[in-house]
């Protein structure tokens, strides 16, 4: 007899459907699996035998064909295990057959019949609900973030049991989804306030947070530059919905949702520097998004940036441009959406203390023109402001007065992105980094004065052509700070002091 169980593959961050038939027929007892699937789903075989036996189901001894369709689909990992394991119940006439008609269903089985994780049970919902259906049946860890999708109902289930139950009695309850997690405002214990001093950069972190732009911090060791980078996501606007379920699929993808059932904060991701090109851009045989995904709607932070491998930073270009990630392999490509804020942060040179006025530089001029090579090239060209962070001085670092904490800087920061949100209405822009040359021109053009002073401080400092265009979006999100629609002089003479490299 055939049997039929509808699941899904996940693409990307996008589940489609898949149908899993199985046909029980006469013959040695075999199972063979078709349909282009990864030799994880060819091994499904084995635990769905051992998980329906010791679940007490008897397997008869026929010739069991599992096939998944669509063939030209790949199929990758043990979320099959449970869709197959209900076909067979199915296929043999058990009365589970009854409730399958308009449920989805997904989960890997251990052996001894219990159910365990899968990636991306968010998108598969999402999915479910576009297909119609009216019911998911996923394992239990899984059933609050599926739930976050209004209008179906979902099924946590922890084990094969537990499956056929909800399949065959009428009367289960629907699961209620559970509330929304208030979204979190960041994290409490780490905040600006902690910051001594360090006024200038952390205004400059407000500008990069304001206008959504890329930023480099550059000071000695000590100076703070961890310190502060870590604390650049609790001044960062808190994430909408819509938002927060596309970060979360991303990292349901990736295997990286633990028991939360949905991503509130903005991502903040710090890969150490010795990271792969698979480990940034994401792949491997089975696509899963790498950091650079994960930063998506968040932060991307590369400390100590001059130790990162150079095909790595040259890589980060075109994604960085594109806001997303191609990947693409024989048979198969996709795209992981990768709006990200870059950070990074370094050492002025080699020994690390060059313009410090307590410690004396020994970098020889060739070995500073070697350090400030690696820096700059590529990457620099898609860095908006170069922040200068000196070390404090022991007075700052003893004054108990407590700084401004990062709820107040997020207030102003909010505002800047409001403006940013209506002046960019109808446009794919989202913030000033964002913008292109037409809109520059468009809406950061400076006043008379203004424009006197770019010209005078361009040429007086040797700033190239590319620092023109980073100047003018700075000074439009410096203005957008002050609330002036202008982008006066003040604003330009501001904008211009976040070039130093380029000097
Ligand atoms: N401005 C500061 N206010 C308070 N603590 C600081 C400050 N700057 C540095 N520190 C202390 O020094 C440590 C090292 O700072 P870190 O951010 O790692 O420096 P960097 O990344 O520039 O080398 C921090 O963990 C912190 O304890
Ligand atoms: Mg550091």
């Amino acid at each position: 007899m055939l049997a039929t169980v509808l699941s899904c593959a996940l693409v990307g961050i996008d589940a489609h459907p898949v149908q899993v038939e199985v046909d029980l027929a006469a013959g040695l007892p075999q199972t063979a699996t078709v349909g282009l699937p990864d030799h994880v789903v060819r091994e499904s075989k084995d635990r769905v035998r051992s998980a329906l036996r010791n679940s007490g189901f008897d397997i008869p001894p026929r010739r069991i064909t599992v096939n998944l369709a669509p063939a030209h689909l790949r199929k990758e990992g043990a979320a099959y295990d449970l869709p197959i394991a209900l076909g067979i119940l199915a296929a043999t006439g058990h009365e589970t057959r009854r409730g399958l008609a308009d449920v989805i269903v997904a989960g890997e089985l251990a052996l001894d019949g219990s159910v365990r994780s899968i990636r991306g049970a968010l998108s598969i919902a999402t999915a479910a609900r576009a297909l119609g259906c009216t019911r998911l049946l996923v394992p239990q860890v899984n059933a609050a973030e599926a739930a976050v999708v209004s209008g179906i109902d979902v099924y946590g289930v922890a084990s094969l049991r537990d499956a056929v139950d909800v399949l065959t009695s009428a009367a289960t309850p629907a699961s209620t989804p559970p509330p929304l997690p208030a979204f979190d405002t960041g994290d409490d214990d780490v905040d600006l306030s902690e910051v001594r001093g360090q006024e200038l950069a952390k205004r400059a972190l407000e500008i990069a947070a304001a206008g959504g732009h890329n930023a480099l911090l550059i000071g000695p060791p000590g100076a703070g530059k961890t310190m502060l980078a870590r604390r650049i996501v609790t001044i960062l606007p808190p994430l909408e919905l819509d938002d927060a379920v596309e970060v979360t699929k991303l990292h349901s993808a990736a295997g990286l949702l633990q028991d939360r059932p949905l991503v509130t904060t903005r991502p903040f991701r710090a890969p150490h520097h010795t990271i792969s090109s698979a480990g940034l851009f994401g792949g491997g045989p089975w696509p899963r998004p790498g950091e650079l995904a994960l930063a998506h709607l968040g932060v991307l932070f590369l400390d100590e940036l001059a130790a990162f491998r150079r095909d790595v930073l040259e890589g980060l270009r075109q994604p960085l441009e594109e806001r997303r990630v191609l990947l693409a392999r024989v048979g198969w490509r996709i795209a992981y959406p990768a709006r990200v804020m870059l950070l990074a942060a370094t050492n002025p040179c080699a020994c690390g203390f060059r313009g410090d006025p307590t410690r004396v530089c020994r970098c020889t001029p060739h070995a500073l023109a070697h350090y400030r090579a690696r820096l700059s090239g590529p990457l620099l060209d898609r860095v908006d402001l170069h922040v200068d962070v000196a070390a404090v001085r022991y007075r700052e670092l003893a004054d108990t007065t407590a700084g401004e904490r990062s709820a107040a800087v997020r207030v102003r920061v909010v505002a800047a992105r409001e403006v940013q949100r209506q002046r960019f209405a109808g446009s794919a822009t989202t913030c000033n980094a964002e913008m292109s040359g037409r809109e520059l021109r468009r809406v950061a053009k400076p006043d008379v004065a203004g424009a006197a002073i770019l010209e005078r401080t361009m040429s007086r400092l040797g700033l190239s052509a590319r620092a023109y265009t980073r100047v003018l979006k700075v000074a439009r999100t410096i203005a957008d700070l002050a609330g002036d629609a202008d982008v006066g002089a003040a604003h330009v003479a501001e904008a211009v002091q976040y070039r130093s490299l380029d000097r």
